[in-house]
Parts: C-alpha cells; structure tokens; sequence
C-alpha cells in the first residue's frame, strides 16, 4: 500500500491561516485535511506540531477518538457496516462476511488501490431498512449478501 500521496503545501497552509493556526481549531483542521486526502498524512502532521506547537501525542489522540479522522491512507470510497443491534438480527454478519470476501480486506482495512475501506459502525439510525450499510454519503438497506456485493460492484465500476 502506498503510505502517502502527494500533498498540496498551499492548501494545507490555507486551512491553517484560515483558523488562525489556533491549536485549539485543531480537531476541525485535522477534518479540512481529512476531507481532500482522505486521512491526515505524516507530514502533514508534522506541520500542525510546528505551526500550532501542539505535541505530535495530541494528534494521534484526536485520530484515535474521532472515526472520521484517520492517520492512515482510506480508501475514495469509506463502507460502513451497521452492526447495530437490530442489523445484526437481520444478518449484518453474512453483509459483514460478503464484503470482506468481495474486498479481500478486513474490518478496519483499506484495498491496497485506496479505493474501498472497511469499517464496523454501531446504528446509523435507520433500523428497519436493516441490514444497512452506508458508503460515503449515500445509505443502502434491505441487503444480503449478494445484494451488498452489488452495491460494491457498482462502485467499482465508477471508479473505474
Ligand atoms: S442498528 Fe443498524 S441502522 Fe440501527
């Protein structure tokens, strides 16, 4: 897997000044960041130790509690699957399981050409379409196992 992309310097500055390099904005200029890259890349980071002069110990614990923020390269496409109680009596598993063999990654991982990453999240609020997953923005319910591998195929054929 790559381990990083090719970063524009100015727009990373231009996220900077536009919070005043406030370390206190930290959190929402680690998400800017995350927004175009798709995670915060190294160096990255350490921009924001020297033009915020916060301790490189404080980031990595911003990217550990919040999920949208990630230190390591994702993937275009972020697949969330609900494992939500009541996905889970509906077969959350088997979607879970599909997708894994579909991907070949597993929970937590990304396709080594960046464009799938997998994730487990606890109920994204629409319980009766269950089993749900989400991919981005976009939200898919009433799935089994083929018609979640359909969803992905989709994607795939997008990205292609
Ligand atoms: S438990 Fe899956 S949407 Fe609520």
């Amino acid at each position: 897997m790559e381990d990083s992309v090719q970063i524009d310097w100015q727009e990373i500055d231009t996220i900077i000044e536009k919070y005043k390099s406030d370390h206190e904005a930290l959190l929402m200029i680690m998400q800017d960041i995350s927004d175009i890259y798709n995670y915060v890349p190294p160096e990255a980071v350490l921009v924001l130790v020297d033009k915020l002069g916060v301790k490189k110990s404080l980031i990595y614990s911003v990217a550990t509690f919040y999920k949208t923020i990630s230190l390591e390269p994702r993937g275009k496409y972020i697949i969330n699957v609900c494992t939500g109680t009541a996905c889970h009596v509906r077969g959350a598993d088997k979607v879970m399981d599909a997708l894994h063999e579909k991907l070949k990654i597993k929970e937590g991982q990304t396709t080594d050409d960046l464009r799938f990453t997998l994730e487990a999240v606890r109920c994204v609020g629409c319980c009766a379409s269950g089993p749900v997953i989400t991919v981005n923005q976009e939200t898919y319910g009433g799935l089994d196992r083929s018609k979640a591998v359909k969803v992905i195929e989709e994607y795939e054929r997008d990205a292609s």
